[in-house]
């Protein structure tokens, strides 16, 4: 990643922490963007700040726990004030593609745990339409040939096509936080989201999809003119 790079996922960070106040409880986010917001997080926290999180995976809870920013879960602290997540896309109504870093089931329970969710990116996130970025779709390991089946099926009544890959690891199939696999969906192009949603829900195999739709309320978006932000501030 280059400088310029790392200076957006920084600022868009720092605009998020603005709306980060004391005593919250956050749900913290997973990636290199989500990742910067920790950092900023922690300097603050250090200063005497109180916050508790929920961390999205468990690289988040490493970095959490390293840099002194104070955990729970959503079994002690089931309603969070606020989450802040970084995304793959950002589409129209702040509709997302998440789960590049393999964090989706763990980023939507997360979010929809919460009262509020910041999406923070740089410029390049945004889209026109979703689907440019491979879709990921977190599937059981058993049955996964009828799963990858099946999601080929609803896809092809949709209109979407192209190819589905097994994600991997240095050689191995990808297993997420929670034992799963993770299907990229390479549709190019998503006209309807909700749609897509909605028959991915309905297959047995699929445990979650990286489509987060109505859960983002604000996303602050880092670009060569500053931080913009969209949606409710
Ligand atoms: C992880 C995610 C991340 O939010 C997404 O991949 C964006 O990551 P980055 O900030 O590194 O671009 O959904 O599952």
């Amino acid at each position: 990643m280059s400088e310029d790079m790392r200076e957006l996922k920084i600022e868009a960070a720092r605009a998020a922490l603005g709306q980060v106040t004391d005593g919250m409880r956050l749900g913290i986010g997973t990636g290199s963007t989500a990742e910067e917001f920790v950092r900023l997080l922690a300097e603050r926290v250090e200063n005497g700040f109180s916050v508790i999180g929920v961390p999205t995976s468990e690289r988040t809870a490493r970095l959490c726990l390293e840099l002194g920013v104070p955990l729970t879960t959503l079994d002690d602290t089931p309603a969070l004030d606020l989450t802040i997540d970084g995304a793959d896309e950002i589409g129209p109504g702040l509709s997302l593609v998440k789960g590049g870093g393999g964090a989706l089931l763990r980023e939507k329970i997360v979010a929809a745990a919460s009262a509020r969710m910041i999406v923070i990116a740089d410029k390049s996130k945004m889209v026109e339409t979703l689907g440019q970025f491979p879709l990921p779709i977190e599937v059981n390991a058993f049955g996964l040939r009828a799963t990858v089946l099946a999601i080929e099926g609803v896809a092809r009544e949709l209109g979407l096509k192209g190819p589905l890959a097994i994600r991997e690891k240095a050689g191995e199939a990808f297993v997420t936080d929670g034992g799963h696999l993770i299907v990229d969906a390479s549709f190019g192009r998503i006209p309807d989201p909700r749609a897509l949603a909605n028959a991915l829900n309905a297959i047995p195999g699929v445990v979650e999809h990286g489509l987060f739709l109505d859960l983002a309320d604000t996303a602050y978006i880092a670009g060569d003119g500053g931080v913009r932000a969209v949606g409710a501030v």
